[in-house]
């Protein structure tokens, strides 16, 4: 890979839409959920390949507030990867170092799973090496508003000051309290928005869209993403 001479400008935290996994299956006559697993399996690889460039956070989409819209069918298979996946992390967790984080309103999940990420977040918590956020029953949009929630109710509290609250005090009330925001974020298949995925933590971002659908997304194209990322001007509204 030829990324060796800018590895210490390899982004820290990159953030994916993991998007086109219906059309993957589509396209080969398969069903929607095939499409998902096929998305899972690329998300195993990436999230290897993120940790071997030395990149600290992952952070995916995979299941917005708007996608409760879908058949149950391809919700409750898309809810089974998930599971299956993180009873997998939580099996190889002494393995493989890495520290699960949960972006999202989790108590519309089922207890099971939600018992899941709990566990990996717990179980984790101590790993420092990279860290994978998965965004679940995640939107933008609502994570501010419960995050407002939160901080009115400090308020109402005598915990906090509104003439103290400035953007780093907000932030720590975000589900990504903590978490630095992603230089970086890839969305293939060709869709050429955000979609309600981290609108705060986003606003300098680098944006890179690409062609391929998610389950086509390896290595070479995480690359190229971030090679298009080296070659940004990042001026964040200086001159
Ligand atoms: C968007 O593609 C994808 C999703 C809404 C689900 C993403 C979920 C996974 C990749 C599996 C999750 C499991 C793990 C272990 C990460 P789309 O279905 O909207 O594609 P389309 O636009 O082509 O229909």
């Amino acid at each position: 890979m030829a990324l060796s001479d800018a590895e210490n400008r390899i982004p820290r935290h990159i953030a994916i839409i993991m998007d086109g996994n219906g059309r993957w299956a589509k396209k080969r006559g398969l069903p929607r959920t095939a499409g998902h697993s096929a998305g899972a399996e690329a998300f195993r690889k990436i999230a290897n390949y993120c940790r071997t460039l030395g990149v600290k956070y992952l952070t995916v989409y995979a299941f917005s507030t708007e996608n409760w819209r879908r058949s149950e069918a391809e919700v409750s298979g898309i809810m089974k990867l998930l599971a299956n996946y993180l009873a997998e992390a939580l099996r190889d967790m002494e393995k493989n170092h890495v520290r699960f984080c949960f972006f999202g309103d989790l108590s519309r999940l089922s207890p099971d799973l939600q018992k899941l990420c709990r566990d990996a977040q717990e179980r984790s918590s101590e790993y420092h090496e990279v860290q994978v956020n998965f965004c679940l029953n995640y939107g933008g949009r609502d994570e501010i508003l419960r995050a407002i929630r939160a901080y009115a109710r400090d308020v109402a509290d005598g915990k906090k000051n509104p003439a103290e609250l400035d953007e780093s005090a907000f932030s720590d009330y975000l589900d990504s309290a903590g978490v630095p925001d992603p230089e970086l974020v890839i969305r293939p298949s060709g869709e050429m928005r955000l979609s309600n995925f981290l609108p705060w933590q986003t606003v300098y971002s680098e944006f890179v869209f690409m062609d391929v659908l998610w389950p086509d997304f390896g290595p070479a194209e995480l690359d190229a993403a971030i090679e298009e990322y080296l070659r940004r001007n990042r001026r964040f509204g200086g001159a």
